[in-house]
């Protein structure tokens, strides 16, 4: 039974054909990576699995549901999360009330975001410690902490994280990778967009290169990780 699945598909931006017959499919308990360059269609793809885009043709469906029918919103409360490129955190807010929110877009309950919001602070200490304080005056490495624990506010069933390193000092790289593989042992269903390939099918299961909106490769991500050309393109070795 396939978890997420998306089929054939295509979106336009104008006239730009930016993603041009992309398959793949996450299945439960998997981490997945999708790889590519700048443009390549990463983004494109997350917006349209998460209702923030239109698509011309294709399917999408999860839990072997068409989703396509579903708005954004919807689409979250169904158990579908995006965590966006650039954090995008409520900066005028403290750390707390943009977790609450996450709470807030699936009408969860007050005892519920209260066991949510313990396991996160456990997750990423440093958010408790800083709840009072306006979430624009957290480090990027704390923002993109942030918004990954906004998105666990909403109970997940599957986790789209678009570029979680980008622009983040090493250190907070490995952070945000532990964290990766921490929610990964916990079984969380997690697709993964990265242009850091490395780490990116490090932490996966599988992975799949998108080139100028088409899948060119997909595999294990052993397989991925071995083979020349994708260590050629994304590993730098
Ligand atoms: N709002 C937009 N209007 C027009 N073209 C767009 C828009 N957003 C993206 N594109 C184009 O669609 C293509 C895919 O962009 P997308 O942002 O999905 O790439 P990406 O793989 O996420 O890149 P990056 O690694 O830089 O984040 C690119 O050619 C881009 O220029
Ligand atoms: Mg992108």
């Amino acid at each position: 039974m396939s978890f997420l699945k998306v089929e054939d598909l295509n979106v336009y931006y104008g006239n730009i054909h930016a993603i041009k017959g992309v398959s793949l499919e996450v299945n439960k308990g998997e981490v997945v990576s999708l790889i590519g360059a700048n443009g390549a269609g990463k983004t494109t793809t997350l917006q349209a699995i998460s209702g923030l885009l239109p698509i011309k043709a294709g399917e999408i469906t999860f839990n072997n549901n068409s989703i396509l029918k579903q708005k954004a919103f919807k689409r979250t409360r169904l158990g579908i999360a995006q965590v966006p490129e650039g954090r995008r955190v409520f900066k005028g807010i403290s750390v707390e009330d943009n977790l609450t929110l996450g709470g807030v877009s699936v009408n969860s309950t007050k005892e519920e975001d209260k066991i949510e919001m313990d396991k996160i602070y456990q997750l990423f200490p440093v958010l408790k410690e800083r709840r009072k304080q306006e979430a624009g005056t957290l480090s990027g490495g704390e923002q993109q902490m942030l918004a990954m624990g906004r998105a666990l506010m909403t109970r997940p069933q599957v986790l789209l994280l678009d570029e979680p390193s980008m622009g983040l000092s090493p250190l907070f790289v490995d952070k945000i990778f532990d964290t990766i593989a921490l929610l990964k042992k916990d079984k969380t269903t997690i697709l993964l967009v990265e242009q850091n390939a490395n780490l990116a099918l490090e932490v996966a299961d599988r992975g799949y290169v998108l080139e100028t909106g088409r899948i060119v490769k997909e595999g294990s991500a052993e397989s991925l990780k071995s083979d020349p050309d994708v260590k050629a393109a994304y590993l730098g070795i």
